[in-house]
């Protein structure tokens, strides 16, 4: 019998490619870039299964792959593929939450960190030769501590936000669709308030929530004349979620502070007035880049695609609508 022929859009460690290898013939793209639609529908034409990290999985794309049975995502977001069309065709989609939370939270934190205490100004401040000597006016940035941490979306990337918000003693406020039960809530040590409280009331305001129609441009004009002239904004999420041309409008017009952004409305493409604010830092959507958190995710990759490939119920699938037992 002929195994399952699979297609892995990036060179994804050896150890997830071993054991899809386990049961399937595997293709493994092996540069680490975006394959335009000709080349990834041309890769697919023949395969049951897809691995897609960093691709875009569209209509066009499905069009051209008539064995496709899998579609799983090297991520929790799943924003890269239309899973209508894969529900349609009883294409099972999969996504890999749970292993990118800490790592995302903590580079939430960190842009927190860094843009509260000046850390990439700082940085740049002291290799472009400007510190001569110790000055008391130099770099002043400001206390994390005391402060309202506003979290926007409150899964469990808020949630791992709020955890390490409560040892810098912060107040935390969330809004969130769905919430988590009052013990939880205060385990946390977060107050649910709605979302107008959430945008004048938050000193740093931080998004987590998955793009979807409901959540483009989720924070727009309206919404960052509602925040503090002293908050700052960080985006850890999607950059669709926030109005980028209005972020700028209100980082010129001094309407917020500041912002740190990890992703971009039009990534990789970054609004040019954004690069040219000392008070903005930015990062490569690099939210899960470590290599533990990498790795867990193509395992967890793995395990998804191949449940799909032998007919069993693969434990992330988004889209339950296309299982049939
Ligand atoms: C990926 C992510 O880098 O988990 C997510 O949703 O944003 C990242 O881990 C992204 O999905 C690109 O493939």
């Amino acid at each position: 019998m002929s195994l399952p022929k699979v297609f892995i859009t990036r060179p994804l460690p050896r150890a997830a490619v071993e054991r899809i290898a386990t049961q399937c013939e595997v293709t493994v793209y092996p540069e680490d870039v975006r394959l335009p639609l000709a080349q990834l529908a041309a890769a697919c034409r023949e395969v049951e299964g897809l691995v897609a990290s960093g691709a875009q999985v569209s209509t066009e794309l499905l069009e051209q792959a008539p064995h496709l049975r899998v579609v799983s995502t090297v991520g929790v977001g799943y924003d890269n593929i239309d899973v209508a069309a894969c529900t349609r065709r009883r294409i099972l989609v999969t996504n890999t939450p749970g292993v990118v939370t800490e790592a995302t939270a903590d580079l939430c934190f960190a842009l927190l960190m860094a843009v509260a205490r000046r850390l990439v100004e700082a940085d740049r401040h002291v290799r472009e030769g400007h510190w001569q000597y110790w000055q008391w006016r130099n770099m002043w940035g400001t206390n994390p501590s005391g402060k309202t941490l506003g979290i926007y979306g409150f899964g469990r990337i808020g949630q791992a936000v709020a955890r390490r918000a409560r040892g810098f003693s912060m107040r935390i406020i969330y809004h969130s669709k769905d919430r988590p039960t009052p013990e939880q809530e205060q385990e946390l040590g977060a107050q649910y308030v709605n979302r107008e409280t959430l945008l004048h009331e938050a000193d740093f305001l931080t998004l987590h929530v998955p793009l979807a129609p409901d959540t483009h441009h989720l924070i727009g004009v309206t919404e960052l004349a509602l925040m503090k002239p002293t908050a700052f904004l960080i985006n850890t999420s999607r950059g669709k979620v926030v109005e980028e041309a209005a972020l700028v409008e209100a980082l010129q017009s001094k309407r917020i502070a500041g912002a740190a952004l990890d992703v971009f409305e039009f990534e990789p493409q970054i609004h040019p007035a954004l690069l040219a604010m000392p008070n903005v830092i930015v990062s490569p959507h690099m939210g899960t880049a470590t290599s533990e958190t990498r790795l867990a995710m193509a395992m967890k990759t793995a395990e998804n695609l191949l449940a799909a490939l032998v007919g069993h119920r693969p434990p992330n699938l988004v889209n339950p609508e296309a299982w049939q037992e």
